[in-house]
């Protein structure tokens, strides 16, 4: 009896999956994301760290994700016939993100390194950008990168701000995942200085942020570029060839002057 039960049941679940495979499509693509490498119509699954303005943030009034780097990847995405699925996730999740193709690419003001190029292909850089100090306004101990001996400095995680704050002698680091935090921490008067992208952190200080100043020079010459995952070299090309296109004719311009109010550079 046992066994003729177990027969129906097999039967019984034969029948169902045959059922299944008819007109109805599986609800869920067992497909990793981009597995089908891009061709048009398909899906981009895109992972950020929204907390960087004005490259990804939310926008306060619809809750929606803004920034230059959004709306470029959006021009990109359109241009080389992905649809977009745009993801928030921290920043130091994104390479490992990337490494296990959980993600097809990532835009989040990462800076093309040899590091990261060791785990990650970039495409084509798209913003120019640099290091810089921030301390409290009312600070003036603190006048250059070379006065952060031993002091109290908070950073994001995973960032290259991070890996310079790690070169001074005797400084007490405090690791944040958002960069937003670092800056709070700072306001706060918790930490002395934050080391962090120069665009981002001059863009806080004009979002009425007075109580905090940028000193010294900016501390490195650094490109930011979409990662994609070392296998997927179809959607790397098919995003430098989007790039490429958005450069010539013009939409790429567009939306640098929105956001930096400038020609790029
Ligand atoms: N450019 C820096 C880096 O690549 C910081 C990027 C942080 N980006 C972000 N969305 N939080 O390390």
């Amino acid at each position: 009896l046992k066994f003729g039960l177990l027969a129906l049941l097999v039967l019984a679940l034969a029948v169902a999956a045959a059922g299944c495979g008819g007109s109805e499509p599986p609800k869920e693509e067992a497909k990793e994301p981009g597995g089908d490498q891009g061709q048009t119509g398909k899906k981009l699954v895109v992972g950020s760290d929204t907390t960087f303005a004005p490259f990804e943030f939310t926008d306060a009034a619809t809750g929606k994700y803004i920034g230059f780097d959004v709306e470029l990847i959006e021009a990109v995405a359109k241009e080389a016939g992905y649809e977009l699925d745009f993801r928030s996730m921290a920043f130091d999740g994104l390479i490992p993100a990337l490494q296990t193709s959980q993600i097809d690419a990532a835009i989040s003001s990462i800076t093309i390194t040899d590091e990261r190029k060791q785990v990650v292909n970039f495409t084509d850089p798209y913003y120019k950008s640099g290091l810089i100090v921030a301390v409290q306004a009312k600070n003036d101990d603190i006048k250059s990168f070379d006065d952060l001996k031993g002091k109290k400095i908070a950073v994001q995680s995973g960032t290259t701000g991070a890996k310079m704050a790690e070169k001074i002698p005797e400084a007490k680091i405090t690791y944040f995942t958002n960069t937003d935090q670092a800056l709070m921490e700072l306001k706060n008067g918790a930490v002395d200085a934050v080391i962090n992208d120069y665009p981002v952190s001059a863009y806080f200080v004009k979002q009425g942020n007075d109580d905090v100043k940028l000193v010294g020079d900016i501390l490195s010459a650094e490109e930011y570029g979409i990662a994609v995952p070392k296998d997927k070299t179809e959607v790397l090309e098919n995003l430098n060839a989007a790039l490429k296109t958005l450069k010539e004719n013009g939409e790429y311009a567009t939306i640098y002057k929105k956001w930096f109010g400038e020609e790029p550079k």
